[in-house]
């Protein structure tokens, strides 16, 4: 099917902007009627069949499964194990006796990605896929394939279909919840009940875009950037540096916060921006006295917390950008708009083509 740009500069800024539609319809496709219960459609699933998860992907898959390590972790007390394809399958790692192996992949094509695939398969239990292309080699070969429903997506950088994956692995770990126990049914149906309400809060983020853009031409002026976030926070911090050098081209680099003092340190001037993803959880006051740490060495913080941590973060601040409020375990998918928008419009002040970037493909189908 044709696909236009409906209105938008880019096909990245359209892309950005169906966010809370496409998350919807991912949720009603995985939501019972009641919305109380998760559902996988066409699938026979049970995850007190696995002890443990290997996830495996390239780019900002690979991050959607680093978060979903958290969540299956925190939620279902899951051991997970996530690698880089292109590491995974020359290491050739022994998959113990109920492992299940899940693949994430937007085109579904990627090569690294496949080789790793067909080495699980006939070693893992399962083998499980989280695609956007339903046809693609990937789906095709895995035991259960579970569609994320991002639709087409354009924009190399990977958007949409970054915050619809999240949102299914999160539906697989609230589900891994239900089966293994860790979790009551009224637990999970108020987390499934705060999810329904997502794509009206990322709604109300997207409103916010004259401030990412104003951000962004700041952030433009630099030549290298830094992203800190701890817990949940750090693959978006990860993805949020991707995303900046990917369209951008200006160096940026991720760190969780706690290794801040282990290394980067050394390179805070005030030329460098240090762009901070802390909503105000039970780390924040932990990320506030990083950033102190930033800022009494002259770094620019660039902050983008929630209201509780725009009040509690102190003076000195370069930039703060205030999202709208959400549950916790949430706060990956909400956060994920910074990450894009940041790089977004950092691209468009620098003119460089945020839906074409030199160098790099859609998909990688070949090594
Ligand atoms: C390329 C794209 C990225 C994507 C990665 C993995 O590098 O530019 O946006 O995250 O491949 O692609 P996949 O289709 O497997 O998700």
């Amino acid at each position: 099917t044709q696909v236009d740009k409906g209105g938008h500069k880019h096909f990245m800024a359209k892309e950005i902007a169906e966010q809370p539609s496409v998350i919807g319809d991912a949720l009603r496709h995985y939501l019972s009627d009641d919305g109380r219960d998760v559902v996988l459609p066409g699938a026979d699933l049970d995850f007190t069949q696995f002890d443990r998860m290997i996830m495996v992907a390239c780019g900002t898959a690979y991050y959607a499964c680093l978060t979903a390590k958290y969540w299956f972790e925190q939620l279902a007390g899951m051991p997970v194990e996530v690698d880089i394809a292109s590491e995974f399958r020359y290491r050739e790692p022994p998959i113990p006796a109920r492992t299940g192996a899940l693949f994430v992949s937007q085109s579904g094509e990627t090569a690294d990605t496949l080789a790793a695939m067909r080495y699980c398969e006939g070693r893992a239990d399962k083998v499980l896929s989280v695609v956007n292309v339903p046809e693609s080699s990937i789906a095709r070969e895995s035991d259960i394939a579970l569609p994320i429903l991002a639709g087409t997506e354009i924009g190399v950088a990977s958007t949409k279909a970054f915050t619809c994956q999240l949102t299914v692995l999160l539906l697989l770990a609230l589900k891994a919840a239900h089966d293994r126990g860790t979790r009551s049914p009224e637990e999970l149906a108020d987390t499934l009940s705060n999810l329904r309400g997502l794509p009206a809060t990322i709604n109300h983020a997207l409103e916010l875009d004259p401030a990412f853009k104003t951000a962004a031409r700041q952030l433009a002026e630099a030549d290298n950037a830094l992203f800190l976030g701890r817990g949940l926070m750090y693959p978006l911090a990860l993805e949020g540096a991707l995303k900046l050098k990917e369209i951008s081209y200006i160096h940026a680099e991720a760190y969780a916060s706690g290794e801040l003092k282990h290394g980067p340190i050394a390179l805070i001037d005030k030329t460098m921006p240090v762009v901070v993803m802390a909503p105000c959880d039970a780390l924040f006051d932990k990320t506030v006295s990083n950033m102190q740490e930033v800022m009494a060495r002259g770094g620019k913080v660039m902050l983008i917390t929630d209201r509780a941590g725009a009040e509690a973060a102190n003076d000195g601040v370069w930039t703060q950008i205030t999202l709208p409020d959400v549950d916790p375990i949430l706060s990956p998918i909400l956060y994920a708009l910074p990450a894009q928008l940041l790089a977004y419009h950092t691209a468009v002040a620098k003119g460089t083509d945020a839906d074409q970037p030199r160098n790099l493909a859609k998909s990688v189908t070949v090594e």
